[in-house]
C-alpha cells in the first residue's frame, strides 16, 4: 500500500519525506488556501521533494476549462496528477486528460457507483472520502470495502483506490486490511502511526538496564574508522 501525504504544507512534506515512507502527495483548494502561497509554486516545490504522484486540483466546473487548467498544471512537472471532481463534467475531463496520457485523480467520491464511473473514465486514482462519511454517521470503510471488492472483480479496471479524508490510525489499518492501493494521510496521523505507549515504556526500561552495564557498542576506534570512511 502506497502512502501519500495529504497536505500543502511544504515544511511538513520536507520533514516527512525524510522518513523515506512517502510515495506521493495530495492537495486540494482548501489545503492550498491554508498554506497561503501561490498554487503553482507549491505544486512545483512538492514535485521536487517527492518523485511520486502529486495531485493538483482544478477549480473550474465545466469540462473545457477543467481540461485547460489540467493541461496547464500538468506542465509544472512530470509527476503532477490532475485532480478533478466526481461530476459528469469532471469525468469527461478525466477521460480527455487520461487519453492524453495525464494521470488523473477523481476526487470527492462518496459511493461505489461513482467509483465505477471514475474507473470507466480512465482515472488513475479514485478518492473516496471516508472521514466525511463517518462524520454524517455512515461507515466510510464500508465504501472502501465495496470499491476494493468491485475493482478486484473487474480486471479491466486499472484505477487505484486512494483512501482520502483519513482521520485516524485505525483508518490506515482498515484500508490496508481491505487491500486499498493508496492512503493519503494527514501529517498528524502519519506521526501517530509510529507511537505506542508500550514501545516508549519498553525502550526506557531497556536503556535504563543497558546503562547499568557501563558498556557502549561504539568505541573510539569505531568513531575514527567511520570518520575515515566519510
Ligand atoms: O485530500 C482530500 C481529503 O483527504 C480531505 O480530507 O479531512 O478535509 O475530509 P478532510
Amino acid at each position: 500500500m502506497k502512502f501519500f501525504i495529504d497536505t500543502a504544507d511544504l515544511d511538513e512534506i520536507r520533514d516527512l519525506a525524510a522518513t523515506g515512507l512517502i510515495d506521493g502527495a495530495t492537495t486540494n483548494p482548501s489545503l492550498v488556501a491554508k498554506a497561503g502561497r501561490k498554487f503553482e509554486d507549491i505544486i512545483a516545490e512538492i514535485c521536487e521533494i517527492l518523485p511520486g504522484p502529486v495531485s493538483a486540483e482544478v477549480t473550474a466546473t465545466d469540462t473545457e476549462t477543467m481540461v485547460s487548467e489540467g493541461r496547464k498544471l500538468a506542465k509544472i512537472a512530470a509527476n503532477v496528477t490532475i485532480k478533478v471532481p466526481l461530476t459528469p463534467e469532471g469525468l469527461k475531463a478525466c477521460k480527455m486528460l487520461s487519453g492524453e496520457g495525464t494521470k488523473v485523480n477523481v476526487t470527492l467520491c462518496f459511493s461505489a457507483g461513482q467509483a465505477i464511473l471514475a474507473a470507466k473514465s480512465g482515472a488513475t486514482f479514485v478518492s473516496p472520502f471516508i472521514g466525511r462519511l463517518d462524520d454524517i454517521g455512515l461507515r466510510g470503510m464500508d465504501l472502501i470495502d465495496d470499491i476494493c471488492t468491485i475493482f478486484r472483480a473487474q480486471a479491466a479496471f486499472k484505477t487505484e483506490v486512494l483512501v482520502a479524508s483519513i482521520r485516524s490510525v485505525g483508518h490506515v489499518i482498515e484500508a490496508a486490511k481491505l487491500g486499498a492501493h493508496v492512503v493519503t494521510i494527514p501529517p498528524s496521523v502519519l506521526r501517530a502511526l509510529y507511537h505506542h505507549p508500550l514501545t516508549d515504556k519498553g525502550l526506557a526500561a531497556f536503556l535504563a538496564d543497558w546503562e547499568t552495564t557501563g558498556q557502549s557498542i561504539l568505541d573510539d576506534k569505531d568513531s575514527a574508522s567511520s570518520a575515515a570512511a566519510e
